[in-house]
């Protein structure tokens, strides 16, 4: 069996800024009550015709240059994402157009913010058995245009983020290259965090929906649900790639995990026993990006040189599904 590893990263957020005090002229919140809940000083937003693919398209041209692969060299395109420009078909459809690739493989994957570390997963066995030797793996949301930003929307509008950030994974000849990786679903619990419509369940026609029925085009969250299974699940699936790979928590150098809430990142420190710089935290810029956040926090603890040649790190992810999943990685 071949490795995969991550030859080049790129990441791309939209230019429009939301901060905190942004949001108190457009709902009843406050800065105090966002940053003690969650963390989140500001986030960016798309804007007018700004969609997912507007942000994936940069993302993988940064990571395809760091590389240094063409077009023609990439093999198949994994996109991550709930919040595409269309319903059908994917970006990855757009991405392999606008990019110029090859009518090579390209798919999404609708796994929440777990989907990039679903789509590494998926990339990496597709080069691990030889089929590819190139592949480009994204993370990309717009999700903020499904949000309702009113104060009837307050629990949900203030937290998430829009972004992209991708990675080009090829073949490794050394030591570095992803380890393993751990994918898991709960899907008994999918209402706590669902966005019902558009959809073949019930009446969700969009000739039978009325102006009550159109919460369902929203996003819902039982937050209190989604925080309680995310601190266990963070910890559960951390070691599972810790042991998978024979490491204690002293060879991981960071812990890249999904940024979904800077209190759920304390407290999974905290029930592991792990002291807080280990976890990568950069959701006070970004809120959360949902399939985005992974790939843009590597970008940056990777620029701000927290991740160097040779260290072990751990991404780890949990959400909608509920999905979680890991992946050990020696960069
Ligand atoms: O990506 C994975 C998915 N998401 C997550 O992992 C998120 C997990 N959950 C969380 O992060 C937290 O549960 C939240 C940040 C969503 C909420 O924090 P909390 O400490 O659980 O707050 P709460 O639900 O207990 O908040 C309750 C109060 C309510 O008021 P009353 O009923 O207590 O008077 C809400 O109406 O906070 C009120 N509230 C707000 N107030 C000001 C809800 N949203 C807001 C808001 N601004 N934006």
């Amino acid at each position: 069996m071949k490795k995969s590893k991550i030859t080049g990263i790129g990441f791309h957020v939209p230019k429009q800024l939301v901060t905190n005090q942004d949001l108190t002229s457009i709902m009843d919140t406050s800065d105090e009550w966002i940053r003690t809940r969650s963390g989140i000083e500001q986030r960016r937003w798309v804007q007018g015709d700004e969609a997912a693919s507007d942000l994936a398209i940069p993302a993988s041209i940064k990571a395809m240059e760091m590389a240094g692969v063409n077009p023609e060299d990439i093999d198949v395109v994994v996109v991550g994402t709930i919040s595409g420009d269309y319903f059908f078909p994917g970006v990855s459809a757009q991405l392999q157009a606008e990019l110029g690739l090859r009518n090579i493989a390209a798919f999404d994957i609708k796994a929440a913010c777990s989907a990039f570390v679903y789509s590494l997963s998926i990339a990496d066995q597709f080069i691990q058995t030889g089929q590819y030797t190139t592949a480009l793996v994204v993370g990309a949301e717009a999700q903020t245009k499904f949000i309702n930003k009113s104060t009837e929307g307050r629990d949900i509008a203030v937290l998430f983020g829009d972004g992209a950030g991708a990675a080009v994974l090829q073949v490794s000849n050394d030591e570095s290259g992803i380890l393993s990786t751990h994918l898991h679903c709960q899907g008994k619990d999918l209402k706590n965090l669902w966005m019902e419509a558009p959809g073949s369940s019930g009446d969700n026609q969009i000739n039978t929906v009325t102006i009550e029925q159109a919460k369902r085009f929203e996003p819902y969250m039982n937050g209190r649900e989604v925080f309680k299974n995310a601190v266990v699940r963070f910890p559960e699936v951390i070691h599972e790639a810790l042991e998978k790979n024979n490491l204690s928590m002293d060879d991981i150098s960071l812990i890249i995990p999904h940024q979904a809430n800077l209190r759920i990142i304390q407290s999974v420190a905290k029930r592991m026993g792990v002291e807080q710089d280990k976890f990568y935290a950069n959701i006070q810029r970004y809120g959360n990006t949902t399939a985005a956040s992974i790939p843009i926090a590597l970008c940056e603890a990777v620029e701000e040189e927290k991740v160097k040649e040779g260290d072990t790190i751990i991404l780890a992810a949990f959400g909608a599904g509920y999905t979680w999943a890991s992946a050990a990685i020696r960069w």
